[in-house]
Formats: C-alpha cells, structure tokens, sequence
C-alpha cells in the first residue's frame, strides 16, 4: 500500500502526519496552495472536524526558526530568507567598487522579496516591504529593477543576461507594463542607483565567494530605520507583510 503511492502522495501524507503532531492547526493560505496548482483552502468547519480538541494557530509556527520578540531586518536574513548568498555577494561586489551606502543597501535588499516572499513581480514586492525603512532612493531603485535587468545599458556596460537566454528561452519578451516601467525609469532621477542593481547582480552565483552578513549590519544600521516595536509589529504600511514571513501559517 505505502509502496503503491507516489512521491507527492508520500509528501502530503508526511505533511497531514506533522500537522497532527502539532498542538495547533496550522493552515495553507489560498497563494501557497495555488503554487501547488490547487485553487482553494481548507475551511475553518473542515479543518475543525479534521483535528479534534485543536484549535488554530494563531502565532509563531513552531516548525520554523524561533523570531526573538521585537525581531530586527537582520533576525529576518537569518531566520526567514531562504538564502541569502546571492544578495551578500550583490552588496559586496557593490562595496568593492566603491559605491555609496544608498546603492550598496539598494544591492542588499535588491532580491529580498525573491528570498522571503514571493518571486512574481519581486521588484515591486521588495520595494514596498522596505519603503518605509528606507531612503526613497533605495526603495525606488529596488521597484525599478524588476524592469531594468531586461534592458541593456551600454554606458555601464550591463548587457541582456545570458542567463535570461537560457531561463526564458531566446524569444522572450518582457510584458507591456514592464516596458512602459523601463521607459518612465529611464529619465529619473534615481535611474543609475537602480541601473548599478542591475551591474551589481552576480547572476553567476559563485559557491566559494566569501561573503558575511556581520559585514553589512553597520551599512543596515545606518540605512535601514529599525522600529522600536519590532520589524512586522510597528504600523508602517507594509508591517503586515513582515508579520506574515513572522507568522505565515496563522489562520487570520
Ligand atoms: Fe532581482
Ligand atoms: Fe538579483
């Protein structure tokens, strides 16, 4: 019987086995169901009659890491970015060519939403967790990325990433919105701190580069404005957006 199921079939069971194990019930929002190719949740009435005696989690997930209780940006790079490599190596390479403290956050915080949150349009996302901490020019930059890494930039030598070729396939072209973004980008003010993301973006991860987070919490400190109550549980416009990479399983 157990032989007969499938590698999926194995995986939900494991995943049904945990949750009963937990003391609380843990819920699928309706997005991590849809990445499953699945377009529902589980009502509150089923999940109930599923678990008897539980009630909804309401707080920390105790399968994740343990956030302390006024969690800072950097609790989050170690407790919730599923890596951080590719952002480290981005701001260091920022740093070894000299850039200011406005690009080389910009460089840091660039992919934040690919690593914590959600791939699709990851530029916006990022640039709207991060807006309230952050100087308008760096929140801006991370936005305009998303569109400007599809564009070369002959005068910073930044060419169509070869690696795009290979992901996207040879005929792929951006969608009309990130056009109409790479346009409207290119005449600000802000254009080449957003251009040097896209420069600085180590597309060729390299396993043996030596990069270190400790080395970028002087830079956070002096760019990322930390709330007193906690990253997430302050009540900036997007405090919910850190609440839920806090707690992503609570059921409201
Ligand atoms: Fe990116
Ligand atoms: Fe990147």
């Amino acid at each position: 019987m157990t032989q007969a199921m499938t590698l999926s079939e194995r995986a939900d069971a494991l995943e049904e086995h945990m949750m009963h194990e937990l003391e609380h019930i843990v819920t699928k929002s309706v997005l991590f169901n849809l990445a499953d190719g699945y377009v529902g949740t589980e009502s509150g009435p089923a999940l109930m009659a599923k678990n008897p005696g539980k009630t909804m989690l309401m707080g920390a997930d105790p399968r994740l890491p343990q956030m302390p209780e006024k969690p800072t940006l950097v609790d989050y790079f170690r407790c919730r970015f599923a890596s951080t490599a590719h952002l480290l190596q981005s701001a260091t390479h920022a740093l070894k060519a000299g850039h200011n403290e406005k690009v080389i956050t910009a460089c840091l915080l660039h992919d934040i939403a690919v690593v914590s949150f959600i791939r699709c349009d990851h530029g916006y996302w990022g640039a709207q967790m991060i807006e309230p901490y952050v100087d308008e020019e760096v929140s801006w930059a991370v936005r305009a990325h998303q569109a400007l890494r599809f564009f070369p930039d002959e005068s910073v030598g930044y060419a169509y990433p070869e690696m795009y070729v290979r992901y996207f396939g040879p005929d792929y072209r951006p969608e009309p919105y990130i056009v109409a973004e790479y346009e409207r980008a290119r005449n600000h003010r802000h254009y080449m701190t957003a251009r040097l993301i896209t420069v600085n973006d180590i597309y060729s991860f390299d396993p043996n580069a030596k990069v270190n987070l400790d080395d970028f919490v002087d830079i956070i400190g002096r760019n990322f404005r930390q709330p007193k109550e906690g990253l997430g549980l302050d009540s900036s416009p997007s405090a919910h957006m850190w609440r839920t990479m806090l707690w992503p399983t609570r059921f409201l």
